[in-house]
């Protein structure tokens, strides 16, 4: 993806934008030194762990690992796609967002367009459609709900959108690729047909697809757009839009099944609610979810297809699950869902039980102990086989050692003697499961460089690495490439550099680098990093002199042999005489 953007557009872009200015207007920030500090947007925290560097245009948490420049936090905080990113600061910063070569990074732009025209289309078509009003009337819909969902109506003919919106071949065909159109033997006509018409919008609140309800009981109750070039139904979430430009980052939020769900609870002010439109619910949406809250209220039916959906929706948290994050479960009484509830028996109550909802770990364990008996050991050995591998998804933390604990003392109920369960830490990791990185001369020279590539002018010619490999000095290849990246752009922040060196292999790695604390005045640094390259300077004139020593000696072994070779025909000679 990246590729479609030339790397001299990020450099600029970012050279025009401010990470603590995109920051800030987000997340009130204090300063610090040289820095500025908040709590993280990213996970709860009562004392400030998240740092912004005005130098590296960098942002970083302690507490939580989440860092990047100002592309990333767009990413991270408003739930962007990398382009998306792009475009919203080019904006910002009154950039075009230039393509490479012959491709088109958008070639859906007109896409848009249509959707929006659509949608236009129906919210036109609902007002002359009294029985389309009735029928939303009739489920307590009001005006300024349909409004803010921006409902329609899509019309009973075959071509009723066709006529209003494909003037030309050109458009008949944009309707086509955005999911609009049903193919026949006689030819393209309306996918959607007496219907009422849900708009489901992307994170940037634009038209994407729709899903239609239908009026009468012909066909399917509910139609949606088929996947398109943009319209990936794992990864959106219905609602999502509206709930997050009501209010930037959300405390809470509910997940349903359902689109009339969503409009309904709005209805009865829960602005908080999304739909997965009826499908699994995917780790991608929970990572969307979580991208937007912290605390996540999963609402299903209490039927068995709703127990299956949750277990489902519960499988796809489980990876996510870090420090500071919540998801609970809801299970309505069997024949209700949140529409029905919530028009039974009102808003508060429908609150009360969002509230009491059961958390994850409860529904984690009620699943295994429903089905196995505790009683027995053999039960219990099963609950062990059966829940481990689920724990074990999870990111190391409080919150797995809090369920690996509660397996244990399941699994070890009146028994005695029976093998622990939680797994010691495997050595090397710290407490949240990263690698412990030992600070080589190679780790010290790299972090310095990605953290203040302008050092580079420090650095005399770095020549003799040139026949360095990694079996030499582990890392010399990066330093190498690093070194001469800089020296071509000395005046770049980490933000550019870590942007510029999207895809390659080393990136991860130099990110680590880039957080690294290195404590030190400016003056300091500089001496600590000419220090570690000459560290390997040195290191690396050894492994030649070791070479060389090696030749030496070979030398001498050839001198050796060679005298005993001519002794050797000598005698042979000598003999043959
Ligand atoms: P429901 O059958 O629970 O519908 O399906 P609903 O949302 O409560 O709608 P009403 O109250 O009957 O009008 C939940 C979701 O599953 C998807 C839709 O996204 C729906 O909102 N679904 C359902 C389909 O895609 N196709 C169908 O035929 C049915
Ligand atoms: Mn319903």
């Amino acid at each position: 993806m990246a590729g479609l953007i030339p790397d001299s557009f990020i450099e600029e872009l970012l050279a025009r934008s401010d990470v603590v200015e995109l920051i800030e207007r987000r997340v009130p920030l204090k300063r610090v030194g040289s820095e500025y500090q908040a709590c993280c947007p990213f996970h709860d925290e009562k004392t400030p762990s998240f740092t912004v560097s005005p130098r590296k245009q960098f942002y970083h948490c302690f507490g939580c690992g989440a860092h990047g420049s100002a592309i990333g936090f767009l990413m991270q905080y408003e739930g962007l796609e990398f382009l998306d990113a792009i475009e919203e600061l080019a904006r910002a910063a009154g950039l075009e967002v230039p393509t490479t070569g012959k491709q088109q990074p958008r070639p859906d732009t007109g896409l848009y367009d249509i959707l929006a025209a659509c949608a236009k289309f129906y919210i036109e078509q609902l007002k002359s459609n009294p029985q389309a009003v009735e029928y939303l009337k009739g489920r307590g819909l009001s005006g300024e709900i349909s409004r803010d969902f921006e409902i329609g109506y899509a019309p009973s003919g075959w071509d009723g959108l066709i006529k209003q919106l494909a003037s030309d071949d050109k458009k008949l065909d944009m309707l086509k690729q955005a999911g609009m159109l049903s193919e026949g033997k006689s030819g393209v006509y309306d996918k959607f047909r007496d219907r009422i018409m849900f708009p489901i919008h992307d994170r940037r609140g634009r038209v994407i697809a729709f899903g239609g309800r239908a009026l009468s009981d012909d066909g399917p109750k509910y139609l949606n757009s088929p996947e398109t070039a943009l319209y990936h139904k794992s990864r959106e979430l219905y609602g999502l839009y509206l709930a997050r430009q009501r209010s930037g980052r959300l405390e809470n939020i509910i997940v349903v099944e359902g689109y009339m769900d969503v409009v309904a609870l709005a209805q009865f002010g829960f602005r908080n609610v999304v739909a997965t439109s009826g499908t699994a619910t995917t780790a991608q949406q929970v990572e969307i979810l979580f991208r937007a809250a912290d605390s996540v209220v999963f609402c299903f039916d209490g039927d068995k297809a709703g127990r299956k959906a949750a277990w489902r929706a519960l499988e796809a948290t489980l990876p996510k699950m870090r420090e500071g994050l919540q998801a609970k479960f809801l299970f309505l009484p069997e024949g209700e869902d949140p529409d029905s509830m919530v028009r039974k028996h009102g808003g508060e109550v429908f609150a009360q039980q969002i509230e009491s909802a059961t958390p994850l770990s409860e529904f984690f364990f009620d699943h295994f102990t429903g089905v196995t008996d505790l009683g027995s050991l053999d039960g219990r050995a099963r609950l062990v086989q059966q829940a481990q591998p689920f724990i074990e998804t999870m990111p190391e933390g409080v919150f797995r050692d809090m369920m690996s604990a509660r397996l244990e003392s399941l699994a070890q109920h009146r028994l005695q003697g029976h093998q622990p369960i939680a797994k010691t830490r495997p050595a090397g990791m710290t407490e949240r499961g990263k690698p412990i990185q030992k600070r080589t001369a190679m780790r010290t020279a790299l972090a310095h460089l990605v953290q203040n590539p302008g050092l580079v002018a420090m650095v005399d010619d770095i020549g003799e690495f040139a026949e360095a490999a990694n079996e030499d000095i582990q890392g010399v290849e990066i330093f190498r490439e690093l070194v001469d990246f800089c020296a071509k752009r000395p005046n770049i922040t980490t933000a550019q550099l870590v942007e510029l060196w999207h895809g390659h292999p080393a990136l991860p790695h130099l990110q680590k680098l880039a957080v690294w604390h290195l404590p030190g005045e400016e003056d300091k640094q500089a001496q600590e990093f000419i220090g570690a390259v000459n560290r390997l300077r040195l290191n690396w004139v050894e492994i030649l002199l070791s070479r060389v020593t090696n030749i030496i000696e070979q030398r001498e072994e050839y001198r050796a042999l060679q005298t005993r070779q001519q002794a050797l025909k000598n005698h042979l000679e000598g003999k043959q005489d």
